[in-house]
Parts: C-alpha cells; sequence; structure tokens
C-alpha cells in the first residue's frame, strides 16, 4: 500500500506545482498579501454554475474573496506559447510583491464609488474571471450593455474590449473604475486618494515601485496581477501535443469542422489558412449579426456621429457599457462604416465555463452559438461579414463542434467545465430558440448593398 501512495502522492505534488507559478512563489504572495492587509468578508458568494444569484434592484454582486482560483498560474503549462509570453510580460515585473499588491487591488472594493463594487466583482475567479450575467451588474446595481469577457489570457490580447478601444491592459484598466455605470469613481486619482489613506497599501506600493501610490503605478499593478492568468494545459493542448488519447473522437472530429467546413478558423486563429491550436482568435473586428437584427443600426450609427466627439475614449466607454450606441460596436471608435457592429473576435479557451455568450450576453449555450453560425444569422445586415454563410452541420456535428469547445477547458475549471456541460447539454435538448435547419441548409441569401 506504502509503495502505492508514496508515488501517488509525488504525482500530486507534481501537479500542484504545474499550476502555479511555483509553490515558493505563490506563498510569497500570500505573505505579502497579509502585509497589505486582509479584505472584508462577503454576503452571498456566488458558487460559479449556472446563472448567478438574484439581485435586488439597485444592490450590486456579492463582493468575490481572493481564493486559489484567483492565484498566478504556471508558465510550464502544455500549449502555453512561451516566447510569445514572454515577450509580453515585462522584464522583471512578476515579482511576488508587484503580484500580490495588483491582487489585492483587484479585490479592492475601495475601488469604487461606495465601496460595494471590485474589478472581481464582475471578473469572478470561480467563472473563469467573468460575471456569468448577460451584462454585467456595477455599482448601484447598474445593468450595462455588455457581457464581461474572462481575463484568462487577456494578456494576449492585441487590443482590450470587445470594441479594442483600450490598447494595453495599463489604460483599460482605468476605464472601469471611473465608468458610473460600473465602479462610478470620479477619477484614477480619487482612486489613489482612497487608497493611499491605507498604510499598508503605502508601503506596499513603495517597496514595489520605491514611492507613494500613483495612477500610473496602480493600473500598472492591475495589469501585472492580469500578466499571471496564462491558461492552457487543457485536454485539446495535450491533444495538441500528441496524447490523441486526450480529446473524444467527437472533440477531434469537431476540429476538423472547425478548420474547414465551420470556417471557425477563418476567424478565430491567427491564420486563416493553417490550423492555429494557440489563441483562438485573429485579433480583428468583424460583425457577425449579433444585437443588429435587433436594432435599428443605421440611426443609431447617425446619432453617435453626432454625439460622440473623436478621441475621446471616456465618452466611448459611458457610450458602449451604458447606453442604446453599444449596439454599433467599433464604429463608436472609428467612424468606419467598415466598423458598423464589429466586435473582437474573442479567444474561445475556457469557453465552457463563461456562459452567457457573445458582446450582449444573447446567447445562453454554446449549442445556441452553432445555430446562429449554422443559420448564418444577419444575413440581411448589409455589414455582415463575408465569411458569415449558412454552414449546412447536422445536428452530430453541432454537437462535435461544441465537444471541442469544451475541451478547451484548463485544469483548473475541469469539473465545473463537466457541470456546466450537462448543464447547457440539458437545456439544449428542451429549448433551441436559434435553430433554424432550413435556412442552414438553404442558399445563401443576397446580401443588400451597403447604404450611403
Ligand atoms: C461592473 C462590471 C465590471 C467591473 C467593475 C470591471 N469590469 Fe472589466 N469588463 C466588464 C465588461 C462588461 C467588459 C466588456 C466591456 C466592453 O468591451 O465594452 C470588461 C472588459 C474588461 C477587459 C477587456 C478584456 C478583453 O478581452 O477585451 C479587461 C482586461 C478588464 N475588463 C479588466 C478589469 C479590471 C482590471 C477591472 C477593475 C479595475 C475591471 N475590469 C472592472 C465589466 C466590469
Ligand atoms: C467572420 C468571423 C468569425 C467566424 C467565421 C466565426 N466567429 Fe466566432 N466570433 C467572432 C466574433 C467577432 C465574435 C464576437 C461577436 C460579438 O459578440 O458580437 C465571436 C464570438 C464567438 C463565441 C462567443 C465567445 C464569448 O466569449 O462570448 C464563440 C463561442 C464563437 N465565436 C465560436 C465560433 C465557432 C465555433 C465558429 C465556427 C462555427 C465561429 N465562431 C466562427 C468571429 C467569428
Amino acid at each position: 500500500m506504502r509503495k502505492f501512495l508514496l508515488p501517488v502522492a509525488v504525482l500530486l505534488v507534481a501537479s500542484a506545482l504545474l499550476f502555479t507559478l511555483n509553490a515558493d512563489f505563490r506563498q510569497a504572495i500570500r505573505t505579502a498579501m497579509g502585509r497589505l492587509g486582509g479584505t472584508a468578508p462577503a454576503t452571498q458568494q456566488d458558487s460559479g454554475l449556472g446563472s448567478p444569484p438574484a439581485l435586488a434592484a439597485g444592490q450590486a454582486p456579492a463582493l468575490p474573496q481572493p481564493g486559489p482560483l484567483a492565484e498566478p498560474r504556471s508558465l510550464e503549462q502544455i500549449g502555453l506559447p512561451r516566447t510569445l509570453t514572454d515577450s509580453i510580460i515585462p522584464k522583471g515585473s512578476l515579482t511576488p510583491a508587484a503580484v500580490a499588491l495588483g491582487e489585492k487591488l483587484f479585490f479592492e472594493r475601495r475601488l469604487s464609488g461606495n465601496g460595494t463594487v471590485s474589478c472581481a466583482s464582475c471578473h469572478n475567479p470561480v467563472r473563469a474571471f467573468t460575471d456569468g450575467r448577460p451584462t454585467s451588474i456595477g455599482i448601484h446595481g447598474c445593468v450595462g450593455q455588455r457581457n464581461s469577457p474572462t481575463l484568462l489570457n487577456a494578456m494576449y490580447n492585441k487590443s482590450q474590449f470587445w470594441d479594442g478601444r483600450a490598447p494595453t491592459l495599463e489604460a483599460q484598466a482605468a476605464l472601469p473604475i471611473t465608468d458610473p455605470c460600473e465602479s462610478g469613481l470620479a477619477s484614477v486619482t480619487a482612486a489613489v486618494s482612497r487608497i493611499a489613506k491605507d498604510p499598508a497599501y503605502r508601503s506596499g506600493f513603495k517597496s514595489v515601485y520605491g514611492h507613494d501610490p500613483n495612477g500610473t503605478d496602480l493600473l500598472r499593478a492591475l495589469a501585472t496581477y492580469e500578466r499571471t492568468l496564462m491558461s492552457f494545459g487543457s485536454p485539446f493542448d495535450r491533444f495538441i501535443a500528441g496524447d490523441k488519447t486526450a480529446i473524444s473522437a467527437s472533440a477531434q472530429r469537431g476540429w476538423k469542422l472547425f478548420n474547414d467546413k465551420a470556417r471557425c478558423n477563418l476567424c478565430h486563429a491567427l491564420t486563416a489558412t493553417k490550423a492555429d491550436p494557440t489563441l483562438f482568435t485573429d485579433n480583428i473586428f468583424h460583425n457577425i449579426g449579433i444585437g443588429i437584427i435587433r436594432h435599428n443600426v443605421v440611426a443609431l450609427a447617425q446619432k453617435a456621429r453626432r454625439e460622440i466627439a473623436s478621441g475621446q475614449l471616456q465618452q466611448v466607454d459611458t457610450a458602449a457599457i451604458n447606453s442604446e450606441l453599444s449596439v454599433v460596436g467599433r464604429f463608436l471608435l472609428t467612424k468606419s462604416s467598415a466598423d458598423i457592429a464589429a466586435f473582437k473576435t474573442p479567444d474561445i479557451r475556457n469557453v465552457m465555463v463563461t456562459a452567457p455568450y457573445f458582446h450582449d450576453g444573447s446567447q445562453m449555450t454554446l449549442w445556441d452559438v452553432m445555430d446562429h453560425y449554422n443559420k448564418g444569422d444577419g444575413l440581411k445586415n448589409p455589414w455582415l461579414d463575408t465569411d458569415i454563410q449558412p454552414l449546412a452541420l447536422g445536428e452530430r456535428e453541432i454537437d462535435d463542434l461544441v465537444a471541442l469547445m469544451a475541451s478547451l477547458t484548463s485544469p483548473q475549471y475541469r469539473k465545473l467545465g463537466d457541470q456546466e456541460f450537462a448543464r447547457q447539454r440539458a437545456i439544449a435538448k428542451v429549448r433551441r430558440p436559434q435553430r433554424d435547419t432550413k435556412r442552414a441548409f438553404g442558399p445563401k441569401p443576397k446580401q443588400p448593398p451597403i447604404p450611403h
């Protein structure tokens, strides 16, 4: 028995090490977090599965607490693009003290107008750093217009937000702090003076950056923490690395479909001609017919042209999060008609545990997402990306593509992924609101011309 237990114990320890930068580093972060002081206990915590707890009017979601799922990920994950990762993480930035400071700030409720919201409120580690809601809910229960994207692997994005309005994680972090529907502080300076009152933060900033808290370093610390959330090591990564039994036959068929008949690689890969198993995004913007069907986009684009001054990032942010103009997507920034209702192709790693889907959270399950693509929805929309067309996928092929997406779940979320797969499959058995087999197998309709 003993003979058997020892190797098992060694294996467990070894695999535990694999999931964090390493145990010593993790301990050093916990110690540094301790020096920065604890965070307040939460009210009703979210389990991570299914819909999050309902909220009373005017109420912000419960404040999530740091835990094992918030911890920095290992660089030793199968499938992690090491050279790219090294080029993204500024040299020497990932010290335990800097990461601990960033993590502490990420869970900090004082970074909101009335102390009820933190970054984690909408990017909860138990939900792969999303909030499980169609669109996010912020300060005073304000319901926004956009779905909270995962922060896992956000460090690899060429631009941040669904419309790419922020070039870096640092620039991104300033916007939720001051958005009136998210954290609702008057300015980043106001955030700095909040935390600068706390001696633990003053000494934390001093030890990492050599001086008292300032705005630049506040945003830098948050971004530093986000750059520890690289997430690979999925069954799919093991399959690509050569373990042919790591994913089911169905998921293997799904991977083939992804790169040919289903046309997913045209956008969810760096190259449209090669099967690229790394980041599942081309980092550009497409109109794929979400939302545009339900809104008068032409009128809204004209309104955006009138009301949003060029280069006014704060104004774009408020419009995107908290106004009907949100649906015009990247057009808010560029005012180029090619960008009407165009949104960034998201990485789809861990997508099994980040429902609901799309920039407006309009689809409940991955089967709904597949039904959307299968019928080529939005074909009467003149700006629709020409790569969207009816796919003529049968039910087994749809299941195969969902199985492929489910195989992209990193080890930390394996159990949740299995539960979520079962939950979504049960819903999809009785409810497929987007399914339109006739259209999926029909011809590609003529697209109307772009109006002048
Ligand atoms: C009230 C909810 C809420 C809060 C609070 C919040 N976020 Fe977000 N976050 C969102 C939503 C919604 C989006 C997408 C908005 C959009 O694209 O227009 C987003 C987008 C992002 C992105 C872009 C990811 C990508 O793939 O493009 C990052 C990074 C991010 N948030 C980090 C943070 C950080 C850091 C904080 C704290 C300073 C924070 N968020 C606070 C809801 C929130
Ligand atoms: C023409 C480019 C394009 C093609 C082809 C495409 N996608 Fe997408 N995908 C996008 C864009 C852009 C979004 C975000 C759209 C939005 O939210 O408005 C997206 C969103 C998604 C999402 C939602 C992710 C989330 O976090 O909410 C999933 C899942 C997805 N795509 C899977 C697929 C699959 C599977 C295929 C093949 C059947 C596919 N996509 C084909 C561009 C594309």
